[in-house]
């Protein structure tokens, strides 16, 4: 099933919602003959030139784009993704609360759950909300390329557009939570200071250093236990939903080879080599691979510690690979881009390295908002 772009023709949303309709069919069971569903869909939208998805099917087609989506290796469990339909909401303070309480949902008190919150669809009336916002949880990046960044370099535009927006802005500290931005219908983007209650933190140590002294407890690393995109958008059977933020839990492959190693984000290979007492003079020392395996070391002993959920590479790879023999079975091809799945360390080491994929992208899916970059950026905020 192709995916189709916003602002399409009736005819064209009719082809997608048959095609939507008849899967939602196929795989749930009891659900009945189609044609009676279908008659009701095709009246629907000759009538209003738009469909409403029963609570059903919002859910498998919440589902179903999990499943269809080819950069995540956390797809296993795409059939217990938790949905909360809160499609009445539009208007950007209602969407914001829901956020945060999809944040304290989600989070579950360390036992992550992956979960949806799918707010008012694209109509031909008006196009839906936006959350501006990547993520629900983003650090605040301070300073620009003149200078140092305290922070999350990635997070710097758009923390600076906060500022000049009026954000009083955080303590400074590397890991200031940013307000949430969000755009209902018919309005202009407004911002939301994140309740600290709706976000969990986890402080990074090292398994060797923890009460040793060796002083990763004094450097003040943490990371959030949720990664909730906010910014892409749900297509189900030719249905828009631009604002609809989902969450699993973090592999610590994320954090620990990425959010705080890359270069352009927290940076932090060559603070971690000299504390490791590496020889960093030299790339041949492997001293960047031994810190970042050192460092992801920490990510995962600290979330163990805290109780919070997160998977290591090598698992996750292991559960991809029986997500795609159970897929197989079922007679389902599995799309997925090899460049996104193979963990950023190690990738040899684990078996989803060893083999291809079919990159083909189908519907229902998670798809990016042209422009999103940029509004995550917050360009032209003010
Ligand atoms: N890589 C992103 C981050 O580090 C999150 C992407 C989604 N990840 C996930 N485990 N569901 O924040």
């Amino acid at each position: 099933m192709e995916i189709l772009q916003r602002r399409s023709t009736t005819a064209q949303v009719w082809g997608a919602a048959e095609e939507f309709i008849r899967l939602f069919h196929r795989e749930t069971p009891g659900s009945g003959d189609p044609r009676t569903r279908l008659a009701a869909v095709r009246a629907e939208l000759a009538e209003s030139g738009t469909y409403r998805h029963t609570p059903q099917e919002l859910v498998h087609g919440a589902r179903v784009a999990w499943r269809n989506s080819n950069r995540c290796i956390g797809r296993l469990y795409w059939n217990s993704l938790r949905v909360r339909d809160r499609r009445g909401l539009t208007d950007s303070d209602a969407i914001a609360a829901e956020c945060f309480e999809h944040l304290r949902e989600a989070t579950n008190g360390g036992r992550v759950r992956p979960t949806i919150t799918v707010f008012a669809p694209d109509t031909p009336q008006s196009p839906g909300p936006l959350i501006w916002s990547e993520q629900l949880v983003r650090y605040a990046g301070y300073g620009d390329h003149h200078s140092v960044t305290v922070g999350d370099a990635r997070n710097a535009p758009l923390t600076e557009a906060l500022l000049r927006l009026g954000w009083s802005g955080g303590a400074g500290t590397p890991f200031d939570l940013l307000p949430l931005v969000v755009q209902g219908v018919d309005d202009k983007p407004r911002w939301f200071d994140t309740p600290a209650d709706a976000v969990l933190e986890v402080p990074i140590r090292h398994p060797d250093g923890d009460g040793g002294g060796d002083g990763w407890a004094d450097w003040g690393l943490r990371w959030h236990a949720v990664p909730a995109i906010a910014n892409m958008c749900l297509e189900i059977g030719g249905i828009h939903y631009p604002a609809a933020p989902f969450n699993g839990w973090y592999m610590g492959t994320e954090i620990g080879a990425r959010n705080l190693a890359d270069a352009d984000r927290y940076n932090l290979l060559p603070a971690v080599g000299r504390r490791l007492g590496l020889d960093t003079s030299s790339d041949r020392s492997l001293w960047k691979d031994r810190a970042l395996v050192e460092l992801n070391r920490a990510v995962l002993h600290s979330f163990d510690r805290a109780e919070v959920t997160i998977a290591d590479h090598h698992t996750e790879s292991r559960r991809f690979l029986t997500h795609l023999e159970r897929e197989e079975r079922r007679g389902r091809d599995v799309g997925a881009d090899w460049s996104w799945i193979v963990p950023p360390i190690s990738g040899s080491a684990t078996p989803v390295f060893h083999r291809t994929y079919e990159d083909r992208q189908v519907s229902p899916a998670y798809v990016h908002h042209p422009g999103a970059q940029d509004r995550a950026q917050g360009r032209d905020l003010v």
